[in-house]
């Protein structure tokens, strides 16, 4: 009698505990048919909470998962989260639109406000975070165990681009269809029709200015200014304008790799008196009839030129102590 009550006991505990272990960690089946349905039902995001996203980060996986991290409580006031929402789903769309094998990519959103455990755990105190998990197992495992961590900064807020940072990793094209915008194409035509029509009545009056080559000449000499003073530099680098440190401005940033705003501008005033100084005495000073005057033009004009320039040399080696060439000061 002992030994049967025994055995009983011994049995339903194994059962118990079998059925435990298999509530607690769902057969890679269910997860895939559970992800399969969501994401067909919902324009191919799936919701997320904190007991999903442990879930469906378990291993083992056959799938690769895109994961948003997010934030769009009007109260957290998430800027870069709300730019990047509409993207994040265009992509998820469009791949559940290509038709594409189930089970080979999904896309989940985990609000902060239904994932707190999950922010907690993993020490995230910033949004949006993107993590990308590879498959475990399966014909595209990969054997790596972190998953990746998508960078804003780098790889850009748009879909194309979070498009083309998924298909370098999973080897196969992650389209973007992106709906027409047909407002945006309604007033671009607008404005196209508008902008031809101005043209047409204005033609006779703006010829002159067209065909003038001192137009073309200042054209020029603007986009010369701004190419050479490094404003290139800045579109690419988006550097402070000026740096405030300790209640102190600094507009020169020390050493040649670097520079803020306001220098490229400085630079490009000090170059655009320079040239200005040239074109004054090849084109003004020719034409003062007086020969004193002219010859006080000559001086004030080259007096200007070598100022300027000294002062550029200055500015340079202010830049960075090294440099070598310096005229009067
Ligand atoms: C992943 O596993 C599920 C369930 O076994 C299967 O239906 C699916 O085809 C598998 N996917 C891949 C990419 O192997």
């Amino acid at each position: 009698m002992e030994v049967r009550k025994f055995f009983f006991i011994f049995l339903s505990s194994f059962v118990l505990l079998l059925s435990l272990c298999y509530a607690a960690k769902p057969s890679l089946e269910s997860k895939v048919a559970l992800l399969n349905q969501a994401s067909s039902q919902n324009l191919g995001v799936v919701e997320l909470d904190s007991n999903l996203y442990d879930e469906f980060v378990a291993k083992p996986r056959n799938y690769s998962m895109a994961i948003l991290l997010t934030a769009l409580d009007p109260q957290i006031n998430c800027i870069p989260c709300k730019e990047f929402d509409p993207e994040f789903r265009l992509v998820a769309r469009s791949w559940l639109e290509a038709g594409n094998e189930p089970s080979r990519l999904y896309f989940g959103v985990l609000d902060f406000k239904n994932g707190r455990e999950v922010y907690a755990k993993l020490g995230l105190n910033n949004a949006p975070t993107l993590f990308y998990f590879s498959p475990t197992t399966g014909p595209y495992a990969k054997d790596v165990s972190e998953p990746y961590k998508y960078e804003f900064n780098r790889h850009g807020f748009s879909a194309e681009e979070f498009a083309s940072y998924l298909s370098g990793i999973l080897g196969t094209q992650v389209p973007v269809k992106r709906p027409p915008n047909y407002f945006a194409i309604f007033i671009t035509t607008i404005l196209i029709l508008g902008a031809l029509a101005s043209i047409k009545l204005m033609y006779p009056m703006m010829e002159s200015i067209i065909r003038s080559k001192n137009t073309w000449a200042t054209i020029s000499l603007v986009v010369i200014l701004m190419m050479i003073s490094g404003h290139m530099w800045n579109h690419i680098r988006g550097p402070p304008y000026v740096y405030y440190q300790n209640s102190q401005v600094s507009y020169i940033a020390h050493g040649f790799s670097n520079q803020f705003g306001i220098e490229s501008q400085i630079v490009a005033v000090m170059y655009g008196i320079c040239s200005f100084s040239v074109i004054a005495l090849i084109h003004l000073v020719p034409k003062v009839e007086d020969k004193n005057k002219q010859r006080f033009g000559t001086y004030l004009w080259m007096g200007i030129l070598f100022t300027t320039f000294s002062l550029l040399f200055a500015l340079f080696r202010i830049k960075n102590p090294g440099y070598p060439f310096k005229l009067f000061i």
